[in-house]
């Protein structure tokens, strides 16, 4: 099978084109733009792995730059397009709206523009759990109203209209999947568990928002690349956006704990009140994935643990 993944030097492009490059018989072509919204040399080992492998091709590219993906599209037939490129995280879209409108929806919409629809069998998108904001009722299925609470939601969910309007006449061509808080090795520096390491290693004190009382669901990278496989097999699917989540949300005040204890070392923290735009839970359910495929989710001891082991050991 012939793959493309955008945002292949991201942390779930990384994993999931690692998974894949294992088959011989896949080929994998990355695309990424390797831009500086957290540190490129994470960026750059990640795809210093991948490339150790025959059959993965790189490309550097901006998904913003029609002329270039023009070019790209035009030579290559692809089986599967997993888009995972794009402008993450909730706090930073206030600071900087407009990567997020590049990024997401502007790359979004370039990239629908030149692919082969007809020819591809999957278009898989990675949407988010902050579509869904803050919720009455939980855990959040999918038929549940999204209240954006942030920018970086809206432009996701601008995203996934593009997708549904782009696929309208080939409906069982694409998957919308939700991440809900995506964590393990080669994590992202920006999100609360690799901060956290990071800030012990240089002995800085880390801000618990709302006092530490949010609650994440937390989800292992592993288990999400699982998902991801067997979904984008099936044929026909009656639906077309599916959670991915572990349905057992966590307060961050446990999570300290509990990485604490792995680390065995002290963590400095100061309890600061909530933070604008930030959901106070996240906690999907994930029934309707369930339905088709049964998975043993990693526990969030085990996921805690490798995170750290692959830390101490590689610096990420
Ligand atoms: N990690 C999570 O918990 C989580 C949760 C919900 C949704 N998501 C979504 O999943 C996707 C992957 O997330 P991630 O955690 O791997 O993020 P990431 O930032 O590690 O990866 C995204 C990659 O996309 C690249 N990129 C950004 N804009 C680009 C552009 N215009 N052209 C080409 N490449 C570009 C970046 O350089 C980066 O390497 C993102 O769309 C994110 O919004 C992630």
């Amino acid at each position: 099978m012939i793959y493309l993944i955008t945002g292949c030097a991201g942390f779930i492009g990384f994993h999931l084109s690692n998974n894949l490059l294992k088959n011989k018989k896949n080929k994998v072509y990355g695309i990424d733009s390797l831009n500086n919204y957290y540190p490129t040399k994470i960026k750059r080992e990640r795809l210093r792995i991948l490339k150790k492998k025959k059959n993965f091709f790189f490309k550097k590219i901006d998904l913003t730059d029609k002329k270039k993906i023009g070019i790209f599209f035009s030579k290559i037939n692809l089986d599967y397009i997993f888009h995972f490129a794009g402008q993450p995280g909730v706090l930073y879209s206030f600071k900087n709206p407009k990567s997020y409108k590049s990024n997401n929806i502007i790359a979004t919409k370039n990239l629908l523009n030149v692919i082969h629809k007809n020819k591809i069998r999957k278009f898989i998108f990675a949407s988010s759990s902050s579509v869904y904001g803050d919720q009455k009722i939980y855990p959040i299925r999918e038929t549940f109203k999204v209240r954006p609470i942030n920018y970086y939601a809206s432009t996701k969910i601008v995203c996934e209209k593009l997708i549904r309007r782009s696929f309208a006449n080939c409906k069982n061509k694409f998957i919308i999947f939700r991440f809900f808080t995506v964590y393990g090795p080669y994590g992202r520096p920006d999100m609360f568990i690799h901060k956290l390491l990071n800030n012990v290693k240089i002995k800085k004190t880390i801000k618990l928002h709302n006092y530490g009382k949010n609650l994440r669901d937390y989800t292992y990278i592993d288990d999400v690349v699982k998902i991801l496989k067997y979904y984008i097999k099936l044929k026909h699917l009656k639906q077309n956006i599916f959670n991915i989540c572990r349905s057992q949300p966590i307060e961050t005040n446990k999570l300290i704990k509990k990485i604490q204890k792995s680390l065995k070392r002290d963590i400095k923290f100061k309890l600061i009140p909530k933070v604008k735009g930030e959901m106070y839970i996240t906690h999907g359910s994930n029934k309707r994935i369930f339905k088709r495929f049964k998975l043993r989710f990693t526990s969030i001891d085990k996921g805690i643990e490798q995170t750290i082991k692959t830390y101490n050991l590689k610096g990420f």
